[in-house]
């Protein structure tokens, strides 16, 4: 690749970086004008994550989220994205009821939004059926292991997957049935690294972390907590690249001081007449203007 020239993410390139040992990046994006930077910097991978629920639409955790609010975020994000593979997040029963329903709905990502690939949550034996079913309807589909945001109601919070014997076991299992089943990727969220280190290493398809450390094939992040957006709590494996959230409010109140003290808008940021002459006569225009006729 000449210098100065970006590549179209593909996904037989992302699994070329692993065989080359060359880390995946990846981050989450939400509307045009992120997927734009987040592009142009050169990710690997943009997921239009359901997380879009709690980080941008306010909701308690990613359940609520529907078809049509993931399909909307995707649009933008697939226009913004010249490099980026565009993965979409299926959101929670947009993938749980007829394997025919659920692969009309993740063609749509594809056929409406523009996306590249979806990803979809867990491994149960319905759904290793259903990434089969995907696979057949040539769409790529990405797994995600580990803690799984949309079994909330399951775990009784977010925590730490994989740390007892048995539930590693569980886990590096579903993923090794993932990638029997089709899947291009699985996301590793929230677990021990040494159990994500094993993973990676069985696995043939690329491995991202989240909160699974450094011997994933690629990290991902969502892109609010990477520049300090939310003001939220943040989980231990966050690394807050910026302070978005102090940034804004600095400006917004600066703003909020220089109206109300007259400091803005000053001449500078205002359209001016082209000759006091000009001004002159519509001054005298205007105050004609209303006069009673005699
Ligand atoms: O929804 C999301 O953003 C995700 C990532 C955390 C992997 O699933």
């Amino acid at each position: 690749m000449p210098e100065g020239k970006t590549q179209k993410i593909t996904i037989p390139l992302l699994q070329n970086k692993k065989k080359q040992k060359e880390k995946i990046v990846a981050l989450t994006a939400y509307d045009f004008p992120v997927a734009k930077i987040v592009d142009e910097c050169g990710i690997d991978l943009i997921l239009v994550g359901d997380s879009l629920g709690m980080v941008v639409l306010g909701y308690e955790n990613t359940i609520p989220v529907t078809m049509e609010e993931m399909i909307h975020h995707t649009k933008p994000v697939a226009r913004a994205s010249k490099n980026a593979l565009v993965v979409g997040d299926m959101p929670y029963f947009s993938f749980h009821l007829s394997i025919d329903e659920s692969v009309m709905n993740a063609s749509r990502f594809l056929k409406e939004a523009g996306a590249e690939a979806v990803k979809i949550e867990g491994s149960s034996k319905k759904r290793l059926k259903l990434v089969e079913a995907l696979v057949e309807a040539e769409i790529p589909v990405m797994g995600h292991v580990g803690l799984t945001p949309q079994s909330i109601h399951h775990f009784g919070q977010f925590k730490v997957k994989g740390r007892e014997v048995d539930e590693a076991k569980k886990i590096i299992t579903e993923a090794m049935n993932l990638e029997k089943a089709g899947v291009f990727s699985v996301v590793l969220e929230c677990i021990p690294m040494e159990v994500a280190r094993i993973i990676t290493e069985k696995l043939r398809v690329p491995t991202i972390g989240i909160g699974a450390g450094p011997y994933c094939d690629g990290q991902i992040l969502v892109f609010h907590d990477l520049v300090g957006y939310s003001n939220g709590y943040l989980p231990k494996f966050v690394k807050k690249y910026a302070d978005f959230h102090e940034l804004i409010g600095r400006s917004v109140k600066s703003y909020i001081d220089d109206v109300k003290g007259g400091k803005f808008p000053d001449s500078k940021y205002s359209y001016h007449l082209k000759t006091d002459e000009i001004a002159e006569l519509i001054r005298n225009e205007a105050e004609a203007l209303g006069k009673k006729k005699k």
